[in-house]
């Protein structure tokens, strides 16, 4: 296979980590939301999920203070909501959720709502700040999980950068010593 050098301010895309996620939080009577992809499974049971969160962003001192969130699992149909959580800051606009048209629906397990429109939904604490100085690396356990019954493979997006994305729906099924 023929290669041509690949600039490493894009490597990040060859290795979308999962299907891009809003993270929700709550504190001291705001609730908001951001876009995020960097982030990655680190065990299975209970779920345990590392995170970048850039402390550029809002929702960094809210998920450092507040101590817990939601990851809200969002599909094509509403991509474009998706992604605007990303290009505004919950620093000025108070209520981000409502503004973009997305609905928040009271968690069971924390204070901050679940994306009533998103197919799945994993309410976590933070269990972990250790990396937090040095990389903005939270660690989350998922302490409850939602999920929409009738979407078995959902359109999910992965994020290649610069506002590509790719949307996955199709499945294959092979033979894997993997859990
Ligand atoms: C597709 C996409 C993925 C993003 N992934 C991350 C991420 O993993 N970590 C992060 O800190 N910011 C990420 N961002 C940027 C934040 O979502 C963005 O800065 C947002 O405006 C922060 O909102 P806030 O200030 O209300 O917290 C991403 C943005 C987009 C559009």
């Amino acid at each position: 296979m023929k290669k041509r050098t690949f600039p490493l301010s894009k490597v990040y895309g060859l290795l979308e980590t999962g299907p891009v996620v809003l993270m929700t939080t709550a504190h001291r009577g705001q609730t908001n939301v951001m876009t995020m992809s960097w982030k990655t499974m680190v065990d299975f049971e209970p779920p345990l999920v590392a995170c970048v969160v850039s402390n550029r962003n809002h929702s960094f001192e809210m998920l450092r203070k507040s101590r817990e969130c939601v990851l809200n699992i969002p599909t094509v149909e509403i991509a474009r909501q998706a992604v605007a959580c990303g290009n505004s800051s919950g620093r000025r606009l108070k209520n981000k959720i409502e503004a973009l048209g997305l609905t928040a629906v009271p968690a069971k397990t924390v204070g901050a709502p679940l994306i009533a429109e998103c197919y799945a939904n994993l309410e976590c604490k933070v269990v972990d700040t250790s990396l937090v100085k040095k990389y903005g690396l939270f660690f989350l356990e998922v302490r409850k999980a939602w999920v929409a019954p009738q979407k078995k493979w959902p359109a999910t997006l992965h994020h290649c950068g610069r506002g590509q994305f790719i949307v996955a729906e199709k499945t294959i099924r092979l033979r894997s010593k993997a859990k």
